[in-house]
């Protein structure tokens, strides 16, 4: 019987510890090794594809490439070609790339500390804690979608983390939850995969096998199947959006409002286009485009690659799309989205 363990978090990390070395999985080819790059790949192998298919992939992978001066120096075709059946393939070519990367910017050597392992390309912030804590142990948090569950269900964490700020919130609790031991960060973090992936399942939370049903304020509620809580998660989108920035000699610019529905409803816009030669093709007199560094901007539920043309041109010749031009001390006062404004703002 587990011995009682409220409250949290006293004690959770030291049963998942004991449990994990007497119940969790001890002998898969990436555990019991320190070397980075081995956990590295099956880290990323591991993020969408099952154990038992990995264990097929692993050792082949290995042997094609020993080590990550071996993987930088190889074709791309041949890392992808090694990869084929595992799906995914930005895993692939992210990884193809991190290995050049660990030799260009860190001599063949992968950085030991997980917020510079995230910096790497395909290196997330909970696969940058597990290779940090299983090779260089450091008290590093992982947080992927089984541990989210296990730890959700725990702390009876029921806010909705399709909302950032709740997601956040949940990423400092699990640091909270940590060994204090830094000798122990291997084993609890082997610890948390293992309950999630063999105990602690989406459908069946099967409590009698778990280490801590003690503390599991799910458990204690009486529905671990409650959590985790998140919100059908909208599929994002993106849209490339290209901005005429017309200018005339009495430095007025061309506005239009926006339709009541879509992006930017309502508001004053510069006048957008889905290529640039429908937005070229609206101001053929407009002279000297200026292609303004385009930038990413992150809507809810979408992200906006905004590529602004400035041009100047005659009042009297303005462009042909809808719109006016507007006086420069105007335009502050009208409702502009924020990306637009700024861009103003700065010319
Ligand atoms: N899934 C992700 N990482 C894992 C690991 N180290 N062992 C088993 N399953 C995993």
């Amino acid at each position: 019987m587990p011995e009682t363990l409220t409250p949290l978090p006293d004690g959770f990390a030291r049963h998942m510890v004991n449990w994990q070395r007497q119940h969790g999985r001890q002998s898969l080819p990436w555990q019991n090794t320190q070397d980075p790059y081995r956990v590295w790949l099956s880290e990323i192998m591991l993020q969408q594809t099952q154990v038992t298919t990995v264990l097929d992939y692993f050792p082949r992978f290995l042997a094609c490439f020993p080590d990550v001066a071996a993987l930088a120096a190889a074709p791309q075709d041949k890392v992808l070609g090694l990869w084929s059946g595992l799906g995914y393939y930005s895993r692939a070519r992210n990884l193809h790339k991190c290995a050049q990367e660990v030799m260009a910017r860190f001599g063949g050597a992968f950085p030991r500390r997980a917020e510079d392992l995230q910096t790497l390309p395909g290196i997330g912030r909970s696969t940058a804690a597990a290779i940090a804590a299983f090779c260089f142990l450091e008290r590093a948090a992982i947080l992927d979608g089984n541990v989210k569950r296990v730890l959700t269900r725990v702390l009876g964490y029921g806010a909705d983390l399709a909302v950032a700020k709740n997601e956040k919130a949940l990423w400092a609790l699990a640091q909270d939850l940590l060994p204090a031991q830094a000798a122990d960060m291997p084993r609890y973090t082997q610890a948390l995969m293992d309950l999630g992936a063999t105990v602690c399942l989406p459908r069946k939370a099967q409590c009698e096998a778990c280490p801590v049903s003690a503390a599991c304020k799910a458990k204690a509620q009486g529905d671990p199947l409650a959590y985790p809580v998140k919100t059908r998660k909208l599929k994002r989108s993106s849209a490339t959006l290209w901005l005429l920035w017309a200018v005339n000699a009495q430095g007025q610019v061309w506005l239009q409002k926006r339709p009541d529905t879509g992006i930017w409803a309502g508001l004053y816009s510069l006048p957008v286009f889905e290529s640039e030669a429908d937005l070229r093709a609206a101001w053929v007199q407009g002279q000297d485009p200026h292609y303004i560094e385009p930038w990413k901007h992150v809507l809810t539920h979408r992200d906006l690659h905004l590529h602004p043309v400035r041009m100047t041109g005659s009042a009297a010749h303005g462009p042909t799309c809808v719109g006016q031009w507007v006086d420069a001390h105007a335009w502050s006062g009208l409702g502009l989205p924020a990306p637009i404004r700024v861009l103003l703002a700065n010319a």
